[in-house]
């Protein structure tokens, strides 16, 4: 049984068989909205009831949805693989959690999460979110969901970097590579010797950069993989 340090990146693409859409695929979200409207500061500021009324609908379906086998299969093998597994995913939504993975870094922030601009506090995000809420710590007119947008800095990237540099193996699942810095980890990993393993329904812009590549839905190749990291 090996010992390997696992970082998994993963992205819409896993969330996508439970019910949850992805981005850039055929009718994505990005075909419904504009991102620079719905997923940047500026669009924020621009027009908030819009952008409020963008993710309440996108929180609402997160809260029912439900994880699939591959959120299953993950929180499996952090439970059953003597080395470390982390997952660093892209995904806002709560589905690793609810599978039971524990240790899940969300460097694009959390659906179920309020952030207040002004003092930096976060809350529970209550089922809907409005301009008009006020911070629960300063009272400020300051409050937002607690996602990054398109210009501002990832969450926990210098901790992501770490454990880029120590990861034996590295997987991506679900993510189309489209997006920086998510995009460099693969690169970021191979040089530090990790083998790298791309599970995806289809090759990803990164794909060349993969050593072992698997396609097909995750809910098929995500189990089959960790069935087999468990059996070496
Ligand atoms: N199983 C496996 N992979 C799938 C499935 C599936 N059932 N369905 C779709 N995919 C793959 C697609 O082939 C695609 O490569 O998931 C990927 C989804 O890509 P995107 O929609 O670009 O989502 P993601 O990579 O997570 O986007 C990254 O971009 O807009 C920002 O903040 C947003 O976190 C997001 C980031």
């Amino acid at each position: 049984m090996s010992h390997d340090k696992i970082v998994i990146l993963t992205g819409a693409g896993i969330s996508a068989e439970s019910g949850l859409g992805t981005f850039r695929d055929e009718g994505g979200l990005w075909a419904q909205h504009r991102i620079e409207d719905v997923a940047t500061p500026e669009g924020f500021h621009r027009n908030p009831d819009l952008v409020h009324a963008f993710y309440n609908a996108r929180r609402q379906q997160a809260a029912t949805a439900t994880p699939n086998a591959a959120h299953e299969a993950l929180a499996r093998l952090e439970r059953d693989h003597p080395g470390e597994v982390l997952i660093v995913t892209q995904n806002v939504d709560g589905l690793h959690e609810k599978a039971g993975s524990k240790n899940v870094l969300h460097m694009h922030g959390i659906l179920a999460g309020a952030l207040c601009a002004a003092c930096d506090h976060r809350w529970p995000a209550p089922g809907d979110m409005h301009k008009t809420d006020t911070c629960p710590e300063c009272g400020a007119l300051a409050t937002r969901p607690d996602i990054v947008w398109f210009g501002e800095m990832p969450y926990h990237m210098d901790d992501i970097w770490q454990h880029l540099a120590t990861a034996d193996t590295f997987v991506a699942i679900g993510t189309s590579g489209e997006v920086y810095p998510a995009a460099a980890f693969v690169q970021e990993a191979a040089i530090n010797g990790a083998h790298t393993i791309e599970l995806n329904l289809e090759p990803s812009s990164r794909v060349s950069d993969f050593a072992e590549t698997c396609f097909g839905p995750a809910t098929q190749i995500v189990p089959r993989w960790v069935d087999q990291e468990l059996s070496r």
